[in-house]
């Protein structure tokens, strides 16, 4: 058992990988502003709202709780809010990370798992992507990640800092068990956005129906956010096993296009998404899958939850919780 520090464990993908390392018997701290995470998300009794700028509280949090690792997943994760406030993303993103990385070094802290995304690979020339793809970003956002990643280059070989980033395809869905799922506010990801379609009746929007694919609308690779999770402890195992530092797409291979996804929703759902097509988005690629045999063969990773149905249910299953509720 390790102690683990994980920051943003209020937000999406940090809450379910902190439920699945308590789960593998780990203890864990979260350090999260709650500026986009939720305090719902996170046991009270582990929650730290501490800004990732504050070095010296976190050094004594991490001297106080005797952290072997960190998970960094606070971010801001908006393509395109990125391109309206690139300042932000860049002072948050990378300011943010830099800062964690001077704490985790005045602390001895020699151990990071970093949320990276396939955005660190632009428009590819070529899918599905390897990782020794080159990096060219089109957006703030996809940058600030490179940006990190490159950071976390100089760090090992200077600092001795072992750090394993995972470059995140479509993260999805919601914990089988229900006790989690996706509340981003707003909510700009294509699943949750059909469920809401078909909960208001108010019709969503296709950004583009005149891609070069079959359909023509555009293939994501869609991963279930908690075989996301286990991405992460498998890095983080590797890591405290003295593995080296790497990088690691993280999908399932498969891609889907937005009307093949559509029509998974119908039918798990058994109604209809009203939908219109629209113009494309600025900044989308038609086709972003993954090659995702490294995580596997070298990590040992192995997805569980990623079929498209069971995402849409788990999905669907959450998002029905929330209606009762009327969130
Ligand atoms: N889409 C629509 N209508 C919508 C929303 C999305 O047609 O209202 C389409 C998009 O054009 C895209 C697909 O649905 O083809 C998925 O879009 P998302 O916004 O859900 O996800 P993205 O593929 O744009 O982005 C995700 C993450 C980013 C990450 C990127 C890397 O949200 O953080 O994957 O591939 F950078």
């Amino acid at each position: 058992m390790a102690k683990i520090l994980v920051t943003g464990g209020a937000g999406y993908i940090g809450s379910h990988t902190t439920l699945a390392l308590v789960e593998r018997g780990h203890d864990v701290v979260v350090v999260d502003n709650l500026s986009r995470g939720h305090a719902h998300n996170v046991d009270p009794k582990r929650l730290w709202r501490i800004h990732l700028t504050d070095t010296d509280a976190l050094v004594r949090l991490m001297r106080a709780e005797k952290v072997d690792a960190v998970i960094h997943f606070a971010a801001y994760i908006a393509v395109g809010e990125s391109t309206r406030e690139p300042e932000l993303y860049f002072s948050n993103n990378v300011g943010g990370s830099l800062a964690l990385l001077t704490a985790m070094q005045q602390a001895g802290v020699k151990r990071l798992v970093f949320s990276s995304t396939a955005a660190v690979y632009g428009m590819p020339e070529r899918v599905p992507i390897t990782e020794d793809m080159p990096f060219a970003p089109v957006s703030p956002y996809g940058d600030s990640k490179v940006m990190v990643e490159r950071i976390l280059g100089w760090l090992d070989q200077y600092r001795d800092l072992r750090s394993i980033s995972l470059r995140y395809f479509n993260a999805c869905g919601a914990d089988p068990q229900g006790r989690l799922g996706e509340e981003h506010n707003p909510e700009t990801h294509l699943i949750p956005l059909l469920l809401k379609a078909i909960e208001t009746g108010v019709p969503m929007t296709v950004f583009g129906d005149d891609y070069d694919t079959p359909d023509g609308t555009c293939i994501r690779d869609y991963i279930h956010v908690s075989d996301l999770a286990e991405a992460h402890i498998c890095a983080l195992e590797s890591l405290l096993n003295g593995g080296p530092s790497d990088a690691f797409n993280v999908g399932t291979g498969a891609g889907y296009s937005v009307l093949e996804v559509i029509r998974a929703v119908e039918e798990v759902t058994g109604r209809k998404v009203p939908y219109e097509i629209g113009p494309r988005r600025p900044g989308d690629a038609a086709v972003l899958v993954a090659n995702a045999d490294k995580l596997r063969t070298v990590l040992g990773w192995r997805p569980q939850y990623s079929d498209l149905r069971t995402i849409i249910e788990t999905a669907w299953e959450f998002e029905k919780k929330r209606i009762a509720k009327g969130q």
